[in-house]
């Protein structure tokens, strides 16, 4: 398997064997995971020996809204590099994509770029951060790998646990930084209460995901807002996952939630780097007074990207046939487990649908889940990220696959179907 092969050289000479944690063979299929594409198209993926998947598993981690080399998209990023990609001049679709970003979310009226998802995080916690003068973040969720972030490990060591990711160790980062980021739970009104006024003379901002993988409440939301007016401290709402599933723009557009910072990527470009901060201009300004900058953050592809992603958003609505297909993902698990017996419990906004296996050994039947629908012609796993490129034909074969898999794990225990090491859960080092 030329995957694995190159993988396994990949782990020589590149310190854990790829840039996003979320790749790792190890999370997926130890030793018998593809690993590596030659190419992709719709929700198509061919591996480097030919042989080609459906993908009812991340989905370019959650940036293939569309569908893999999506012709619009593509076009017209061939078309705008052509005529230069990065000059001594800027690029002019800054101001339009600016433009259009204002548009969709009337309350904010400035916009930085970036191009991925962590540093986007890590400005607007600058920004934050030198409006106030203040240092402490409140937060949940999950916020990339900087140092702001990861510094909320340095009191606990599993401060983080329960934000998406576990066992992300804070070392190499400056320990001065303990005490400058604290966690709190989605709904936990609480702890907020109780982190808020605590901390209350040094919060320089209160972080959260629009929406992971449970609904708001409403006493969350308000809370949220009272004790940011308390305070008068900017609210940064990440919609790096959630933004442009469940409508075209923020999340917090249908939650409920008033941002004075609101931060987009993986969507909103369609698998070409491109990240956005937006937000009122009392903060936003600030970013006047501090240095933000960096060279690449000026390139082309990833504005020409993002319009026409949007514009195809804005035609084609395609947050309503994301939730759609989540919603038949879904049911399909929902039945499919129903009818052999299986315990599984659902959750996640519909576009990003996952579900865990309620039985002796999780991530065993996991890792067996994975196997079987791997060898029928699918990457899959218990996490769905839906796309547009997710039509009738494809659906009927994932829900054929699942039902014959989980017939499968009904009859033999998955130790006995079991081809490999099972799965890892949390972040370790890759022997
Ligand atoms: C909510 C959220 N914030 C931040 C990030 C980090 O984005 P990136 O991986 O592009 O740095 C992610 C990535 O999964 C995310 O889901």
């Amino acid at each position: 398997m030329k995957g694995q092969k190159l993988y396994e050289e990949a782990k020589k000479i590149i310190p854990g064997a790829v840039q996003l944690f979320s790749k790792r063979a190890e999370l997926f299929l130890p030793r018998l995971w593809p690993s590596y594409y030659s190419r992709a198209k719709g929700c198509r993926i061919w591996d480097l020996d030919g042989n080609s998947y459906l993908d009812f598993s991340l989905m370019g981690v959650g940036t293939a809204v569309l569908g893999y080399a999506r012709k619009e998209v593509d076009e017209s990023v061939i078309k705008a590099i052509r005529k230069g990609n990065l000059t001594t001049l800027n690029a002019p679709e800054e101001v339009e994509l600016a433009k259009k970003l204002i548009e969709l979310h009337p309350w904010a009226e400035m916009v930085r770029f970036a191009k991925t998802g962590g540093e986007a995080m890590a400005i607007a916690v600058r920004i934050a951060r030198a409006k106030t003068g203040k240092d402490i973040v409140l937060f949940c969720g999950y916020h990339g790998w900087h140092d702001w972030y990861l510094s909320a490990n340095l009191l606990g060591k599993d401060s983080l646990k329960e934000h998406l990711l576990e066992g992300l160790n804070p070392l190499g980062v400056p320990k001065v930084l303990a005490g400058t980021a604290f966690p709190f739970k989605y709904n936990d009104v609480e702890t907020l209460k109780t982190l808020a006024s605590k901390y209350k003379k040094d919060i320089a901002c209160i972080v959260m995901e629009s929406i992971r993988n449970v609904q708001p409440t409403k006493e969350f939301i308000d809370t949220v807002h009272e004790i940011r007016e308390t305070l008068r401290v900017p609210l940064v709402v990440d919609e790096i996952s959630a933004g442009f599933r469940l409508t075209v723009g923020g999340a917090h557009k249908v939650l409920g939630i008033n941002p004075d910072i609101a931060v987009f990527g993986k969507a909103m470009s369609n698998g070409y780097p491109m990240s956005a901060v937006i937000g009122k201009s009392w903060v936003m300004d600030a970013a006047q007074e501090t240095f933000i900058s960096s060279t690449y953050w000026t390139e082309r592809s990833g504005l020409v990207a993002s319009l026409e992603t949007i514009n195809l958003f804005q035609k084609k609505e395609v947050h309503r046939h994301l939730i759609s297909v989540g919603r038949r993902i879904k049911n399909i698990w929902k039945k499919s487990a129903e009818k052999y017996g299986i315990e599984i419990a659902i959750s996640g906004i519909d576009p990003i649908a996952n579900f865990i296996f309620n039985t002796d050994d999780p991530l065993l039947w996991k890792t067996v889940f994975t196997q079987l629908m791997l060898e029928k012609g699918f990457l899959a796993s218990t996490l769905c990220f839906s796309s547009y490129a997710h039509r009738n034909r494809h659906i009927k074969l994932y829900k054929s696959a699942v039902e014959e898999t989980f017939y499968e794990m009904s009859k033999k225990h998955p130790k006995e179907i079991l081809k490999t090491e099972v799965c890892h859960k949390t972040f370790q080092r890759l022997t």
